[in-house]
C-alpha cells in the first residue's frame, strides 16, 4: 500500500512538473491606474564634442566637401539624427568646454582662429563649427540646446558677453555683431552650464571653491527674461554626494541666484579599472556581466545624490542632469587614443537599455541625461569613416525607447525573476519599464541580460491585454556589431506576441531587448 501511494505521488509530481514546465515564474504586472512622473524627453540628450570625429567628419564635413552635405552637415547624418527624435544637444564639451572661447568661432571661417585642442590629442582645431553651426544644427534636428560655458580659463565678463551675443534682441555690439554673422533673430538657448567636472579637468577645484566661483559667474548671466536657460552647477562623479551636497548648501536662491540643475557623470568600464579599462569587442562572458554590474551602479549613485537633494530641496526644485554616462573602453590599437573611437556590440545595447530603465524610475528628479557621445566618440549612435556611415546597436535602442519621450511613468512589479550572478556579484535579471505616451497608448520595455538563457514570463495589467507589438535587438554573440561593410549585421526586427486569457506569455530571446505596446 505505501508502494502504491508513493507511485502514485511521484505520478502526480511528474504530471504536474510536465504540465507546469512551460508556465513561466516571472511575472510583471503593471498599474496602468496610478501614472507616475514624466519621462522628460530630456533623458534622450545627446552630448557632442570637439573630440577627435565627434564633430568634424562626424557631423561637420564643410560645404565643400565631396561627403554629401546640407550646408557644411553630412547629409546621412542629420537623417539618421532627425529619425531619432533627438530632443536635446550638448556642447562644446566636455574637458573642452573649459577651454573654450567662442569669439574663436564665429564670423567668417576662412578667417577664425587655429587652436590646438590641448585636451583631446593635440590637433588643430579650425574652428569651423561654432556658435552659429552648432545653433543652426540643433533647429534643423528641432532639438533643445545645452551650452556648457567656461569657468576654468574663462571669465565672468566672457561667459556672460556669449549668453548675450546668443539671446540679445537689443542694439547692442554682440547683438549686432551677431546679425553681421547672418543671425538675425536671437536663439533660445534652453541650459547653460557653469564649468564642467570642476574636480578634474574642469580646474581640479574643491566643492567649495567651485561653489564660491559658482555663484560669482551665475550673478553676471543676464538674458532676457523669456529666454532664461536653465542654469546648470558642475557637480560629482561616480558614488560621491560631497558636490551635489556642498552645492545645495552653499548656493542659496535669490533675485540676482539660480541653480537649477546639478550634473552628475559616470562612466561604464567593464573592469572599473581606469589603466586597463576592458575591451570593446572579443570579450568574455566575464566582462558582459562586469559591464552590466559596473553600469548599474549608477543606480546606487543616483539614490544617495537624490537623497542628498531631498533634505536640503524637499520642493525638488532642483533637478539632477547625468549629463555624461555610457561606455568606455580601450582605444583599438592604431587609433589616436585622444580620439576615444570605438565599436559599439549588443552589449552597449543592453547597457543603454538598463541605463534608460534606471532613468526612467527616477524621473522625478532626472530630467535629462546626454549619453557620451552622439558620433565616433565613446558609446556613439553612429560611426563614420570618411564618406561611410553606420548606425550602431545603442542607436536602435534609443530608437526603440522613442515611444518613452514625455511619457507617464507606470508603476510595475516583477515576482519570480532569477538574479543573474557571478561570483559575490549579482545584477536583477530582468529590467523593465512601462509608461504611458502622449497619446494614451502603454508602452513596456523588457530587457533580458542573461547572454544564454532565454526568459520565459506573464505580463498582466489592470486591464485584460490582447496583443503586444513592437520591436526586439538581439543577436547571436555578445559582441555582434555593425561594422562599414555590414551596416545592417545587427538592427531590430518586429516583435509581436498574444495574451491567454487577458495576460500576456512570451519569450524574450537571451541578451535580448524588447520593447512593445500592449493592448
Ligand atoms: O566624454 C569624454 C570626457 O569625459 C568629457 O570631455 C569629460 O567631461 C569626461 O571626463
Amino acid at each position: 500500500m505505501k508502494h502504491v501511494l508513493t507511485l502514485g505521488v511521484a505520478l502526480c509530481c511528474t504530471l504536474a512538473l510536465l504540465c507546469h514546465a512551460d508556465e513561466p515564474h516571472i511575472t510583471v504586472t503593471i498599474d496602468t491606474k496610478k501614472p507616475g512622473p514624466i519621462i522628460h524627453r530630456n533623458i534622450y540628450g545627446q552630448f557632442m564634442e570637439h573630440l577627435g570625429r565627434g564633430i568634424y567628419e562626424g557631423i561637420w564635413v564643410g560645404e565643400k566637401s565631396r561627403i554629401p552635405n546640407k550646408n557644411g552637415y553630412r547629409k546621412d547624418v542629420l537623417k539618421a539624427l532627425k529619425e531619432l527624435q533627438v530632443p536635446l544637444l550638448r556642447w562644446p564639451g566636455g574637458c573642452f568646454a573649459d577651454e573654450y572661447h567662442w569669439q574663436d568661432g564665429i564670423g567668417p571661417r576662412n578667417q577664425r582662429k587655429k587652436t590646438v585642442n590641448t585636451t583631446w590629442g593635440g590637433v588643430i582645431d579650425d574652428n569651423a563649427f561654432g556658435t552659429h553651426e552648432f545653433l543652426e544644427l540643433a533647429e534643423m534636428l528641432e532639438a533643445e540646446v545645452y551650452i556648457n560655458g567656461n569657468l576654468g580659463t574663462g571669465t565672468p565678463r566672457e561667459m556672460a558677453a556669449w549668453l548675450e551675443y546668443m539671446t540679445s534682441d537689443s542694439d547692442s555690439s554682440l547683438a549686432m555683431l551677431r546679425r553681421a554673422n547672418g543671425r538675425d533673430k536671437p536663439w533660445k538657448i534652453h541650459y547653460f552650464a557653469i564649468g564642467n567636472e570642476s574636480w578634474g579637468c574642469g580646474g581640479n577645484m574643491t566643492p567649495q571653491y567651485y561653489s564660491d566661483l559658482y555663484k560669482h559667474y551665475a550673478t553676471f548671466l543676464k538674458t532676457p527674461s523669456d529666454n532664461r536657460p536653465i542654469l546648470i552647477a558642475s557637480g560629482g562623479t561616480e558614488a560621491e554626494t560631497i558636490w551635489t551636497e556642498t552645492l545645495v548648501k552653499n548656493i542659496k536662491p535669490s533675485w540676482s541666484l539660480r541653480m537649477d540643475a546639478i550634473s552628475h557623470h559616470y562612466y561604464t568600464l567593464p573592469t572599473g579599472n581606469w589603466e586597463k579599462h576592458g575591451a570593446a569587442l572579443n570579450f568574455s562572458e566575464h566582462e558582459w556581466f562586469s559591464t552590466l554590474w559596473q553600469s548599474l551602479r549608477i543606480e546606487k549613485f543616483i539614490e544617495d545624490n537624490i537623497a542628498v537633494l531631498d533634505e536640503h530641496d524637499p520642493d525638488k526644485t532642483i533637478g539632477l542632469y547625468i549629463d555624461e554616462w555610457g561606455t568606455w573602453y580601450d582605444t583599438m590599437e592604431g587609433d589616436n587614443p585622444g580620439f576615444l573611437f570605438q565599436q559599439n556590440t549588443l552589449r552597449d545595447a543592453v547597457v543603454a537599455a538598463v541605463n534608460l530603465n534606471v532613468f526612467h524610475k527616477y524621473a522625478e528628479r532626472i530630467h535629462m541625461s546626454n549619453i557620451a557621445q552622439m558620433v565616433n566618440v565613446l558609446q556613439a549612435m553612429i560611426l563614420t569613416d570618411k564618406e561611410k556611415m553606420l548606425l550602431t546597436p545603442t542607436y536602435h535602442t534609443f530608437k526603440m525607447y522613442i515611444p518613452f519621450q514625455d511619457a507617464k511613468t507606470l508603476a510595475y512589479n516583477i515576482t519570480g525573476s532569477p538574479d543573474y550572478t557571478s561570483n559575490d556579484k549579482r545584477i536583477p535579471g530582468l529590467s523593465a519599464s512601462a509608461a504611458e505616451s502622449k497619446d494614451g497608448k502603454i508602452w513596456l520595455s523588457l530587457v533580458n541580460p542573461f547572454p544564454s538563457k532565454p526568459l520565459k514570463l506573464k505580463v498582466k495589467a489592470n486591464e485584460p491585454i490582447k496583443t503586444a507589438q513592437g520591436s526586439i535587438l538581439t543577436a547571436k554573440h555578445m559582441d555582434t556589431h555593425n561594422t562599414f561593410d555590414k551596416p545592417e549585421n545587427i538592427q531590430p526586427e518586429a516583435f509581436s506576441a498574444k495574451a491567454d486569457k487577458g495576460e500576456l506569455v512570451l519569450t524574450l530571446p537571451a541578451k535580448s531587448i524588447v520593447v512593445v505596446e500592449l493592448k
